[in-house]
């Protein structure tokens, strides 16, 4: 059993709360860091708290949801250490963990129903990181990227 973090905006509090339930009834220790309305708000905050709980080692996984999954992507990558993936599919939610060993699963719940995005966290938990060499290798190279610290000029 693991101890997973989640987060979302109000753009994906609801689903976020079908997997909390789901989660709990599956034995796992839920950190459930908001939001809990539909009030607005920004979904990069959720994404850092997340983020926090994951390199802090206070949770071995993160979830993320917001409408899209894009925002929660975006904004948990600019943390070192965190590899976000939004799975929209059983095949990227598997490869995302065998291959790309993602720590953090986003979801956007106004792209997918709670069916299919329960079985998504089914089999991105129940995956695993192959180890395979050609893996280990392309990882090391997202890892010198984090190192780099470039910068885009036109980057907001
Ligand atoms: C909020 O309106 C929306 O922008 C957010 O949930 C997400 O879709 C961003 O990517």
């Amino acid at each position: 059993m693991s101890r997973i973090a989640l987060g979302a905006d109000h753009g994906g509090y609801l689903l976020k709360a079908s997997i909390v339930d789901y989660l709990k009834a599956q034995g796992h220790q839920v950190i459930d860091l908001g939001t809990h309305t539909s009030e607005p708000v920004d979904y990069p905050d959720y994404a850092l708290a997340v983020g926090k709980a994951l390199v802090q080692e206070d949770a071995d996984l993160g979830i993320l949801v917001c409408g899209s999954g894009v925002g929660v992507t975006v904004a948990a990558n600019k943390i070192p250490g965190i590899r976000a993936g939004m799975c929209h599919d059983s095949f990227s939610a598997r490869q995302a963990r065998e291959d790309d060993n993602t720590n953090v699963l986003c979801l956007g719940a106004r792209v997918i129903g709670v069916q299919l995005a329960l079985d998504i966290v089914r089999i991105w938990l129940n995956s695993s990181f192959s180890g395979a060499e050609r893996h280990v290798r392309r990882l090391g190279k997202v890892k010198e990227m984090e190192r780099m610290g470039l910068s885009a000029r036109h980057g907001q």
